[in-house]
């Protein structure tokens, strides 16, 4: 059975469905479609595939044209309808993974996609989970589903776990240019998976199980997860040294081994590093492990943007002003540079900490026309001489690309830099974090 399928995916003759378009789905449904395989990009969103039919993106990483090529050549089929998971041969699951309540799993949308897999899957069909997950998923979570359609895995069907890389705004790094890592649940999902991804992508690294393979995921965002924290607490003794943190890491980065620059912030932000570490602490905690270096990163990135407001109130002292009615902007509200993204942003914190402290504060962000997320509701501000001259202080905290910084230097009183994007620029109008 495995032949057949291994035989029509090595012709790209395999009919792919990829269930959940967003971030990482749409780029990898994509990555398929140009390949030439006929592709169902399947979501429950009717205005995503509305806007997809169109060849139209909501995503920054992708353009229109990117979307309506395959769709006008008909190798990309944009659907809501989840039956059409019947006529594919490879099923990839890309649903989201978010936190239910505090340090909790919420798998309901694993669940609901893997139960619309078993309802329509076809004999000989592979299935592959690339969600972002806690160890032991793929067997004790997704396998049962799929065998609920009377099929069995290694014999009927197939299992594999290959966990996402997607770096969103990162266009050197992109879907079919970075390694996969995949762990099936016998030979022939290793075999088969492997050969599917093998179309796409450079590199295909094997592990013993889905397991080791969603494991793999969590240590590597585990990993920024730490450091991130690790390089913010370095940065708040920085400052109590009166040393400058920036300056520290750029020398620590000229030693060629042992060493990897990560950089201070407002903390995390985004889909992953903020939560996919939560599946693991859950996870392990169960397993009677507890993980004190996911607890304490958790916890002094969370903290940062209260740090921040708390620098700024000394900031506006230093000049005289209370921090109660000053007027603030706050430069770049997403969770990183150069991506639409607001998913736990940490300037949105940094926003409600000021408002709590009482600022007047307003935004500019040239991706992010207006605000509304978490009870906030704010129109962005355009970014003008006069405007700029009105604020009591600008907070960078988030560096996009398509910002002019020397404009702002020019304009504003003063400005409180938390990504060193003035590195270089000597004026007193600066502070760094
Ligand atoms: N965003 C990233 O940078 C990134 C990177 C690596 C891994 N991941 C992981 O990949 C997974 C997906 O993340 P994302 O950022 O693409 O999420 P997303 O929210 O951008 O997209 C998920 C899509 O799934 C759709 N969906 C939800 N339930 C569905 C269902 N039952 N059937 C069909 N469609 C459904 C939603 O409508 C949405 O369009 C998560 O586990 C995440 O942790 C994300």
């Amino acid at each position: 059975m495995h032949k057949k399928l291994l035989q029509a995916i090595k012709a790209r003759k395999a009919k792919i469905g990829v269930v959940g378009l967003g971030y990482v789905g749409l780029p990898l449904a994509l990555g398929f479609a140009t390949k030439g395989f006929k592709t169902f990009g399947i979501d429950t969103s009717e205005s995503k595939v509305a806007h997809l039919l169109k060849g139209k993106s909501y995503i920054t990483d992708v353009a229109d044209k990117e979307i309506l090529t395959p769709v006008k050549k008909g190798t990309f089929y944009p659907t809501t309808d989840l039956s059409r998971i019947q006529e594919c041969q490879a099923v990839i699951i890309c649903v989201p993974t978010p936190i239910k309540r505090r340090y909790t799993p919420d798998i309901s949308f694993m669940l609901s996609a893997v139960r619309s897999v078993a309802k329509n899957i076809s004999k000989g069909t592979l299935v592959v989970l690339e969600s972002t997950t806690y160890p032991g998923t793929t067997e004790e979570l997704i396998l049962p589903e799929l065998e609920k359609s009377g099929l069995k895995v290694g014999k009927d069907i197939f299992l594999a776990f290959s966990p996402e890389r997607i770096d969103p705004g990162n266009a050197t790094h992109t879907v079919t240019r970075i390694p996969k890592v995949v762990g099936g649940m016998t030979p022939a999902c290793n075999e088969l998976t492997k050969a599917l991804y093998s179309a796409i992508t450079p590199l295909v690294h094997m592990v013993s199980s889905p397991s080791a393979a969603e494991m793999t995921k969590l240590l590597e965002n585990t990993f920024r997860l730490i450091n991130i924290g690790w390089v913010n607490e370095a940065a708040m003794m920085c400052k109590s040294f009166d040393i400058d943190v920036w300056e520290v890491i750029d020398a620590a980065k000229t030693k060629p081994f042992g060493f990897m620059p990560f950089y201070p912030g407002l903390g995390v932000g985004g889909h992953c590093i903020p939560e996919d570490p939560i599946y693991l602490y859950w996870k392990a905690k169960q397993r009677g492990c507890t993980s004190r270096f996911i607890k304490l990163s958790a916890d002094v990135n969370a903290a940062m943007p209260d740090y921040a407001a708390d620098r700024l109130k000394d900031l506006l002292a230093a000049r005289g002003r209370k921090i109660k009615g000053a007027r603030v902007l706050v430069l770049g509200v997403t969770y990183k540079k150069d991506v639409k993204d607001l998913r736990k942003s940490p300037p949105i914190k940094l926003i409600e900490s000021l408002r709590k402290r009482g600022a007047v504060v307003s935004f500019h962000d040239p991706l992010v026309p207006y605000l509304d997320v978490d009870g906030l509701k704010i129109d962005g501000e355009a970014l003008t001489s006069k405007m700029l001259a009105a604020q009591d202080y600008v907070v960078v905290a988030v560096d996009h690309t398509a910002v002019d910084y020397a404009f702002i230097l020019k304009h504003a009183k003063a400005i409180f830099d938390l990504k060193n994007i003035y590195k270089g620029v000597s004026s007193k109008k600066i502070t760094k974090l």
